[in-house]
């Protein structure tokens, strides 16, 4: 197993949990994503614990999917990427609201996970982008959540050029709630994390609730099942290759 690749504290009300493989720009490989499971399993089990801040170690908050461990079988495909989904949403599923403190690159799963944390602060360095169709495939959560969160055009346009989003223009993109200077960001999250220490931590469970439930409707299975498909084809194959050999995709259609 080696080193962990997520790391805990608890101090008071408040969780930090940081993704914690800065040499892969905190990529999500699996034993990232079992180390996260944990750590917000224990931040759900502590009782003093009443709010999470999510960041990243070194400079990015996540780069998405490990691309070394992507598989193109249609059975490892469809089993990775039920998992992936699980983990990247998995902050919806928390009963206590979690702040993401998005300290540089959102990638693709990294941009997603963000996506479903309850409220995002963001270093004036932060990069948000869902690149999944450079490597043939798509972003499963992302292409369900954006366009409930942004409007449809903006959606559109931010999943289907896959550009990159400063953290200014996804804050008037209304993704992100605050930009801090990069040294302050922490800083800025823990005192939005404060406040929110101070209110009852029942309201907040149910408003996370609901909020939720009128947002989240949308059918995960979908997405699942294209996906896993898209990444039995020659140009998934083709994209991934590419990425570990460093140069363009030559893509078909
Ligand atoms: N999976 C696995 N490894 C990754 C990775 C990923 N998603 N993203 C970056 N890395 C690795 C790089 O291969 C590199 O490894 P190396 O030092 O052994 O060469 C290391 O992390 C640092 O990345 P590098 O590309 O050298 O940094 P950069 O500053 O030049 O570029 C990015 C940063 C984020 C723009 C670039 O790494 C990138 O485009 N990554 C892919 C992001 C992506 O497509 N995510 C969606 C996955 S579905």
């Amino acid at each position: 197993m080696g080193e962990r690749t997520v790391e805990y504290e608890a101090e008071g009300h408040i969780a930090v949990v940081r993704l914690n493989r800065p040499d892969r720009l905190n990529a999500l490989n699996r034993q990232l994503q079992d180390e996260l499971g944990q750590a917000f399993a224990a931040a759900e089990a502590a009782r003093d614990v009443r709010v999470l801040i999510l960041t990243g170690a070194g400079r990015a908050f996540s780069v998405g999917a490990d691309i070394e461990e992507l598989e193109t079988t249609a059975e490892g495909a469809a089993r990775q990427l039920q998992a992936s989904l699980a983990c990247l949403s998995s902050p919806e599923r928390l009963r206590k609201p979690v702040i993401a403190a998005v300290n540089g690159y959102a990638l693709g799963g990294g941009f997603e996970l963000a996506l479903a944390c309850d409220i995002v602060v963001a270093s004036d360095r932060a990069v948000f982008s869902v690149p999944e169709p450079t490597l043939g495939v798509v972003p499963g959560l992302a292409m369900q959540r954006l366009p409930r969160l942004v409007g449809v055009m903006r959606a559109r346009e931010i999943l289907l050029t896959a550009r990159r989003l400063s953290a200014q223009e996804a804050r008037e993109y209304g993704l992100v709630s605050r930009v801090a200077p990069h040294d302050d960001l922490m800083e800025q999250a823990r005192s939005v994390a404060m406040g929110m220490t101070e209110l009852a931590p029942l309201a907040l469970e149910l408003l996370k609730a609901t909020i939720n439930r009128n947002l989240l409707s949308s059918d995960l299975v979908f997405a699942e099942r294209a996906n896993a498909w898209l990444f039995t084809t020659r140009d998934a194959r083709e994209g991934i290759r590419a990425f570990r050999e460093k140069r363009k995709p030559n893509f078909s259609g």
